[in-house]
């Protein structure tokens, strides 16, 4: 039977970790919805936009191709961006393009557009409340700040990110923040989604849970 996931949370709570490997187990596809806002973000500041001006930054996207590989790489028109969307400045800045409405329609529209075939796993902030608000399953993935900024600082030492831990645990709560209090679907848990704290979980454990949820809806 082919239906839809939906995975949200906060940054750093390990969605699309967990989505690629739930996906792979699954036998779905797995769409990383930040990777599109982030693509946004290099986007317009490759343009040299003006990031203040929120039509500007959609203008972009209308000469803007998001594309994965079937290897999970993301494409910007073409160019493999995988690793240059990950720093940090993109990270702030994703979270600022993402708060304009102009540039959510636009994206929301293309993840509704590729979802429509179902079997998809699409993370995010707002798969749950606006993307498939009908997604056969919602999973809210949370975890303390403390929790978050260990595995991001973790992965930027095994990465050769310098990066202070206070500075990966200040940008996390700031993101946090932002993304919390926009006007434009701002990260909220749907009524209807399963919340799950993984502060004190593994990876393999976070799956299992998930597993476990999937086989109690049937
Ligand atoms: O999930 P990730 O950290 O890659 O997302 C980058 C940024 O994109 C987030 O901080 C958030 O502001 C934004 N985002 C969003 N809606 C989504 C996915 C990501 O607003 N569905």
């Amino acid at each position: 039977m082919r239906f839809n996931i939906a995975i949200d949370g906060p940054s750093a709570a390990g969605k699309s970790t967990i989505a690629k490997i739930l996906a792979k187990t699954l036998g779905f596809a797995h769409l990383d919805t930040g990777a599109m806002y982030r693509c946004c973000a290099l986007a317009a500041q490759r343009c040299k936009i003006d990031l203040e001006d929120g039509d500007a930054v959609a203008k972009v996207l209308g000469h803007t191709k998001i594309d994965f590989d079937a290897s999970g790489n993301v494409l910007l028109n073409g160019e493999d961006v995988s690793m240059a969307i990950r720093s940090n400045e993109i990270s702030m800045l994703a979270s600022k393009v993402s708060a304009y409405p102009q540039v959510r329609r636009n994206l929301v529209a293309l993840q509704q557009k590729i979802a429509a075939g179902q079997g998809y796993i699409l993370d995010g902030r707002d798969i749950g409340t606006v993307v498939l608000p009908d997604a056969a399953v919602k999973i809210f993935m949370v975890a303390s700040v403390k929790a978050r900024a260990d595995r991001r600082y973790k992965e930027y030492v095994e990465k050769g990110i310098s990066m202070s831990y206070k500075d990966v645990y200040d940008d996390i709560e700031k993101r946090d923040y932002q993304d919390s209090h926009r006007s434009a679907s701002p990260l909220k848990k749907a009524d209807d989604a399963i919340e799950l704290d993984t502060s004190a979980l593994n990876i393999e454990e976070v799956v299992a849970a998930i597993m476990q949820i999937l086989k109690e809806k049937g």
